[in-house]
């Protein structure tokens, strides 16, 4: 049987000099990234085309691939394509386009969005979310919570996120912050570019964001049947919010941007 995608190419991770990008296959297979400088044509849609030559970037034999394109121009259209090599048989993704990220303090745009998972949203609902984001043309999605139903369970990642948001996530980079529906769970980082511990912060252009874990914020335990937070207990993201120890207080840039699902 061939290979074939689980999820197609998504944009992770986008910084001055590049982005990640990373894919699922059904079979393992060693991945292999082609990037372009990517030129704009208006031909009623606006279709970018390669234009450069090609920068190649290699994976490990992987199911999973996350491949890092370094090297790039800042704020800059590259048109991209994943192989995964399996044997002698080629699996290609369509040629996409992504941005670097640009310069700090440069001016960005950005959605908000979360709880398809928590809310249970249906495919129609979210094909008319993601219609609406894509008229936008934001730089970057930030989820804050809830995407999906429940994160220990593989499948409910790409009925939740990764289907719905295919061909926005080929383009767009996102980030989120987990909620209590993602259950801390370990496919978090190894679907996502980030780390394992569930909270993490980034720059992009004019702002730095910190994305926390409310439900790893505190220690809980049972009474009755019911978690409650057990009191004085240290808090696991103290050192990110405490003043004058935090990424938010180092104050690296203008604005300052927290996430966490409430
Ligand atoms: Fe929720």
């Amino acid at each position: 049987m061939q290979n074939s995608f689980i999820k197609e190419p998504y944009i992770q991770s986008p910084k001055e000099d590049g982005v990640t990008v990373m894919w699922q296959t059904e079979k393992e297979a060693r991945g292999q990234l082609s990037v372009w400088q990517a030129k704009a044509s208006l031909c009623g849609d606006l279709i970018y085309y390669p234009q450069s030559k090609e920068f190649l970037f290699e994976g490990p034999l992987a199911q999973i691939h996350k491949i890092k394109a370094v090297g790039l121009k800042k704020d800059t259209d590259y048109c991209y394509q994943a192989t995964s090599f399996r044997g002698g048989e080629k699996l290609k993704s369509p040629v996409k386009v992504f941005r670097t990220a640009p310069a700090a303090n440069s001016s960005i745009s950005f959605c908000v969005t979360s709880e398809f998972g928590g809310a249970d949203a249906s495919m129609q609902l979210m094909d008319k979310l993601v219609t609406q984001i894509s008229k936008e043309r934001p730089d970057f999605l930030l989820f804050v919570g809830d995407m999906v139903r429940d994160g220990r369970i593989s499948l409910d990642w790409d009925k939740y996120i990764f289907i719905p948001f295919k061909r926005l996530f080929s383009t767009t980079p996102f980030y989120f912050c987990p909620g209590n529906h993602e259950e801390n769970s370990s496919l978090m980082s190894l679907f996502l570019d980030m780390p394992p511990r569930g909270y993490h912060s980034f720059d992009y252009g004019c702002a730095s964001f910190v994305a926390l874990d409310s439900t790893q914020m505190a220690t809980h335990k049972k009474v009755n049947g019911e978690l409650a937070i057990v009191e004085n207990a240290p808090l696991t993201h103290s050192p990110w919010l405490k003043p004058g120890d935090s990424s938010l207080s180092k104050e690296r840039l203008p604005r300052q941007v927290l996430l966490l699902l409430r």
